[in-house]
């Protein structure tokens, strides 16, 4: 059993766990994720590592609840336990060693996923970060202040313009490349639909572009077939050939409409939840 060490409330529907996992954070790297199941008849479900502690033995994650799984899971409070909490799973970010200038994107529960490289990298020293997190609005905007200390510049996107810059992520990193900054590499996580707008954004001018996909995924290791995704053309599965892709090379529209196959079941499945749970 995987005890829950801390509890954070980030927004109304986002939470963040420090869960006591130490197999898991002996081996953890940035990009990798672990697949958990709260209870025996519980469905399982991925979540990135966005930060863990070798000395402590502790994995953070820190997710939205948008279904039945993570709303259950929202509802746990710290000294409760997790049964199954399986990883790292997953092949770890990698960069090319001449990379200088990266340009870290995240959107919504995407910003927690690229923090942990950030972090990384910053600490190495060798690289320059500049990251660029976005949210509707500013009471969504999760781990700024980590974001800031991982970083060598920050830059925000706001839909309504509640803060940083009014619209997308991608409208700040057009404004870069106009700039004609340097960049050497993106890495976008977030909204499949965002993640899609990178790649349209950087392809013109061949930035290397590095996407975590987020198909659904049952077992988590290379069997059930579930996290199927076309990268290049080629047929890869999500869970041990990525998450992590070039992003030039995703069929994302295929993603999209995979992942809304059982949005009529899930439906059903929540308002059940929410009846169980009124009674
Ligand atoms: C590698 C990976 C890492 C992820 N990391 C995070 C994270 O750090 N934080 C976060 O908030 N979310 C993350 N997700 C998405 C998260 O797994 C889904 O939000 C969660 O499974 C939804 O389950 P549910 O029962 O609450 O919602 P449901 O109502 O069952 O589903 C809502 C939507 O979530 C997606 N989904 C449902 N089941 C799964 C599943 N088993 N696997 C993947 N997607 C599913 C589908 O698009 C679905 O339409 C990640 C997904 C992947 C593949
Ligand atoms: S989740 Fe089953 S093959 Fe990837």
């Amino acid at each position: 059993m995987y005890k829950i060490l801390e509890k954070r409330v980030l927004s109304s529907d986002i939470k963040w766990f420090n869960i006591y996992a130490p197999q898991v954070a002996k081996k953890a790297k940035a990009g990798q994720f672990v697949v958990l199941r709260i209870h025996e008849k519980g469905e399982r479900i991925p979540l990135t590592i966005a930060d863990y502690d070798r000395e402590k033995g502790t994995i953070l994650i820190v997710f939205q609840e948008i279904g039945k799984t993570t709303k259950l899971l929202g509802t746990l409070e710290e000294g409760d336990e997790i049964l199954d909490f399986v990883g790292p799973l997953g092949i770890p970010f990698k960069l090319e060693e001449n990379v200088e200038n990266v340009v870290l994107i995240g959107g919504g529960v995407g910003i927690p996923a690229i923090y942990p490289k950030a972090k990384e990298l910053y600490k190495e020293g060798k690289k320059r970060i500049i990251s660029i997190v976005g949210a509707r609005n500013k009471d969504l905007l999760i781990m700024r202040e980590e974001m800031e200390t991982s970083s060598h510049e920050l830059l925000i996107a706001t839909d309504d313009g509640s803060e940083g810059t009014k619209g997308f992520v991608t409208t700040v990193l057009q404004n870069l490349i106009d700039e004609g900054r340097d960049l050497d590499v993106v890495i976008a996580v977030g909204p499949t639909i965002m993640m899609k707008m990178v790649a349209k954004t950087t392809r013109p001018y061949n930035i290397p572009t590095l996407v975590s996909l987020n198909p659904i995924m049952v077992d988590g290791t290379g069997m059930c077939g579930s996290c199927r995704v076309t990268v290049g053309g080629q047929v890869k599965f999500a869970c041990v050939d990525g998450p992590i892709f070039d992003g030039h090379e995703v069929d994302f529209d295929e993603l999209m409409r995979r992942n809304k196959m059982y949005v009529d079941k899930e439906r059903v499945s929540l308002e059940l939840w929410e009846k169980e749970v009124q009674r």
